[in-house]
């Protein structure tokens, strides 16, 4: 066995695995976010379709895309691994456990946090990046131009009460997640420090609090424009 399958297959090893994935997959959420904000500029979407092109077109992009659904696939695969051996580790609980003081309720959830965002992430990829690849895609004219107007289908998407009640919920349970996977992630890697950990938590708390809010925003002034 190579040393990188025998690290792979050890705890250690899957807790790694699972932070460095949570930690690119944060950082994907942060681009995500800033390319989507461009839906609320007052152009009727012209920013967001011409950048949309721009990332569709470019081969780095592509690489990065590819890395992308390899790191969800793997956090997803890991998380299940982990679960497992914690459980075979303590098939009898605690007989006495005071969980609710000693830990907060994400991080007693992430594994069913994690299964609401992967629901919420199939439906998310089923009505937008699968139709925008492969759907009929109206085509909308700049300077000569034709582009796909991807702009149509997120704002017929988002016109849709049911689907915008969905995602602000759904950028719930995102918040949950990352505010324990967050700090957690930086544990693991050993970067837990007396006098940085406090400003990590904090640094975490802010983030699963403004990244969710701003994607949940999205939907919502989209539905509003759109009555
Ligand atoms: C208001 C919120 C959001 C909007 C408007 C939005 C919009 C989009 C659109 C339009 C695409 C297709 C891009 C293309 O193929 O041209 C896409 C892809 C994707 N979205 Fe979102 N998204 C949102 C939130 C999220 C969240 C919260 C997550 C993760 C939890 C997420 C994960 C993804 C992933 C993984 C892809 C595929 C990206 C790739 O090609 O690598 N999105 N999103």
């Amino acid at each position: 066995m190579s040393w990188v399958t025998k690290t792979l297959s050890s705890t250690l090893g899957k807790k790694l695995l699972m932070a460095l994935t949570g930690l690119f997959l944060i950082l994907f959420l942060v681009v995500h976010l800033i390319g989507n904000l461009q839906l609320l500029l007052p152009d009727n979407g012209e920013s967001f379709n011409l950048y949309a092109e721009s990332m569709a077109t470019n081969p780095l992009i592509k690489v990065v895309s590819i890395g992308n659904f390899a790191f969800i696939i793997l956090h997803v695969i890991y998380s299940i691994l982990l679960t497992r051996h914690n459980k075979k580790s303590r098939p009898i609980g605690y007989a006495e456990t005071a969980a609710s003081t000693n830990s907060a309720w994400s991080s007693r959830n992430m594994g069913i946090l994690g299964t609401l965002i992967l629901i919420f992430l199939l439906v998310h990829l089923k009505g937008f990046y699968y139709e925008i690849k492969f759907g009929e895609v109206p085509m909308v004219d700049y300077a000569g131009i034709m582009y796909k107007n991807v702009f149509a289908i997120v704002a017929a998407a988002y016109s849709n009460v049911f689907y915008v009640v969905f995602y602000v919920i759904s950028m719930g349970f995102l918040g949950f997640h990352l505010s324990h996977g967050f700090a957690s992630a930086f544990q693991t890697l050993g970067l837990n420090h007396v006098k940085y950990s406090p400003l990590i938590q904090k640094v975490g708390i802010g983030f699963s609090i403004l990244i969710p809010a701003l994607f949940a925003l999205i939907p919502i002034v989209m539905y509003i424009q759109s009555v």
